[in-house]
């Protein structure tokens, strides 16, 4: 990224900061303008952290003290912790800590509360070499509080409310200068506007009880989204080395408009990376807060069908099954830094497995909610009906629970099939071998790495009279789902085409055909 060297009237040379972090930024500054137009207001302080006065014993308590507080309702404060049966309900007969579980108030799916499953157990499918890895996960909802008109349903995505990393988490307070003795101190956070610290609440002003670290750690994202204007003008405001301030300030400008959009669109820059780039400014945490993006849930297929039975076994008796794939971008400081939420997955399946080899029983939760249970993929699934499943990489996870459902009426068995898009079949074949007594029969795998590479459109057009046929038979439907990154569009292409050569249409008529598909609820295709 460079910036154009403007003549010495109009220009200064800016000694760049001379570290690793700022360096990361790539952003290649020589000179500046010397006059920077439309740099924006300072963004409004919406939160303020004050000192709690004359709060109850149970609320002085340090982060081991884990009663949640009620969410607020009105202006007021309400300290009265649950009861002890509300407690056990939500959280599995124990209390999960405030590292383990959102506060309250954090409430994605309300009236309910996001509920604390038990990791029952987890393994890696993918093997060692593969390109991206995948765990699998059984997470106990035995207890998961019953909803009126709502169950768990097979092609479901539940929600998932991940903490940012502890170390990530900590490195911001020592970025920010937060003492040590603050950051788990109980303060009252008011706000005067907006949906945050909650996620389902309305917009308007708020006053809840929490900690520095807690806010930090479930309510505010800090490496998932790319600077900010607003952020980097807050910083710009705090920076005291003159030459941090004004590199801030240019890129908050019009002047610097260009070098903006390619630090949003270049290098992953997460918030304490930021914060090591430009080591003097250090804005107050609650201004901070009030600039920062929400963090919000993922969202995980279903990968079971969540109405098999489950043999009760250490108190267990229900479970559903999700399979989440790593995602990793380029870390500052070398290697890779993992996403948000499926790092966190991963950091629980390494815990869990090597507690396991221990011979110990782990006790790991995942913080989550039912979330998606009228999504496409939910939605469309049949009973019965010829169906064709089209998926690559992790998005093939839902369809083993398609196939466990259908695979359970024995005349619907000759009715499934599915087309995987895999790298190497040897290494990240999910779930191969899982999908019932007739794999073979129901499944073609497709692999893109190995031999000639192929991706699972071709196959769609190797398969052209099967598709036909589905998608012409009475109930008949295709669903797809994957990536959004190319996958998706992939497939459509390849469908129109086979509406082409099966049905003799112009290009324009197969469009039409699969966009009436859509419509009736034939084609089902969700892809992220
Ligand atoms: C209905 C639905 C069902 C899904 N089902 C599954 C499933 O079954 N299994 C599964 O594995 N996933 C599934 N997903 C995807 C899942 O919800 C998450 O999106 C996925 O796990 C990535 O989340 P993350 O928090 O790990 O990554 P994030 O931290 O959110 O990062 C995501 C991507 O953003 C980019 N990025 C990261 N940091 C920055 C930055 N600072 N600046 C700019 N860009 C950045 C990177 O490209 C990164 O890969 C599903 C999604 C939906 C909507
Ligand atoms: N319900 C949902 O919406 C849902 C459910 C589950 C998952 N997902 C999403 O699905 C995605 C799956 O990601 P993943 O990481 O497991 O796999 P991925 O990165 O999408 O790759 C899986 C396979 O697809 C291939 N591929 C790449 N580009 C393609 C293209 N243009 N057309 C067809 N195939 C292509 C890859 O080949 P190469 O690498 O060799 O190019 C690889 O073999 C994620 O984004 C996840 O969030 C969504």
């Amino acid at each position: 990224m460079s910036i154009p060297k403007g003549d010495s009237l109009s220009s200064e040379a800016v000694p760049v900061p001379d570290h690793d972090a700022f360096r990361s930024l790539q952003l290649k500054i020589e000179s500046l303008p010397k006059e920077l137009s439309a740099i924006p207001e300072l963004p409004e302080k919406t939160v303020s952290l004050l000192p709690v006065k004359g709060q109850p014993r149970a609320l002085l308590g340090t982060d081991s003290d884990a009663k949640p507080v009620r969410p607020t309702t009105e202006q007021s404060t309400d300290f009265t912790p649950y009861t002890a049966e509300i407690e056990e309900k939500l959280h599995h007969n124990r209390v999960p800590t405030p590292a383990e579980h959102p506060p309250a108030f954090v409430q994605p799916h309300a009236p309910y509360e996001v509920f604390s499953a038990k990791i029952f157990s987890t393994r890696e499918l993918t093997k060692p070499g593969a390109q991206k890895r995948t765990f699998h996960f059984d997470l106990d909802v035995s207890h998961y509080p019953a909803e009126t008109g709502v169950d768990f349903k097979v092609g479901g995505a539940i929600g998932v409310q991940a903490p940012n990393e502890f170390s990530m988490v900590e490195e911001v307070m020592d970025l920010l200068s937060i003492p040590c003795v603050a950051r788990d101190r109980k303060v009252i956070v008011r706000t005067s506007g907006g949906r945050w610290p909650t996620i389902w609440g309305d917009d308007k002003a708020r006053e809840l009880i929490s900690t520095r670290r807690d806010l930090l750690t479930w309510c505010s994202d800090i490496q998932s989204y790319p600077p900010t204007k607003p952020l980097l003008r807050l910083m710009a405001e705090y920076a005291t080395d003159v030459n941090e301030k004004k590199i801030l300030s240019y890129l908050c400008s019009a002047e610097g408009q260009g070098a903006f959009c390619e630090l949003r669109t270049g290098p992953h820059v997460t918030l304490p990376q930021l914060l090591h780039a430009f080591p003097t400014s250090k804005p107050p945490l609650d201004h901070l807060l009030s600039v920062l993006k929400q963090l919000v849930p993922r969202f995980y297929s279903l990968s079971n069908d969540p109405h098999e039975n489950c043999v009760p076994v250490d108190g267990c008796s229900r479970l559903i099954e999700i399979a989440v794939t790593v995602h990793e971008t380029p870390d500052w400081r070398g290697g890779e830094r993992t996403g948000l939420a499926s790092g966190f997955f991963e950091r629980q399946a390494r815990k869990f497995l090597e507690a396991e080899a221990k011979g110990e029983k782990p006790d790991l939760r995942v913080p989550m909610f039912k979330g998606l249970m009228s999504n496409p993929l939910a939605r469309e699934f049949v009973s019965d009906g010829p169906m064709l499943l089209i998926g690559a990489g992790v998005g093939v996870a839902p369809f083993r629970g398609f196939v466990q459902r259908r695979l359970r009426n024995a005349n619907c068995a000759n009715k499934v099939w599915v087309l995987q898009g895999v790298r190497d079949s040897l290494l990240d074949e999910l779930y191969s071998g899982e999908w019932g007594v007739h794999e073979d029969e129901v499944k073609k795998v497709v692999q893109s790495r190995k031999g000639v590479g192929r991706y699972v459109q071709e196959e769609v057009i190797n398969q052209k009279e099967l598709c036909w046929f589905v998608i012409n038979a009475l109930d008949g439907r295709i669903f797809v789902c994957g990536s959004s990154k190319g996958m998706g569009e992939g497939v459509e292409k390849a469908l129109v085409q086979v509406a082409m050569e099966m049905g003799n249409m112009s290009v324009q008529e197969a469009e039409e055909f699969w966009k009436l598909k859509k419509e009736a609820g034939q084609y089902i295709a969700e892809t992220w």
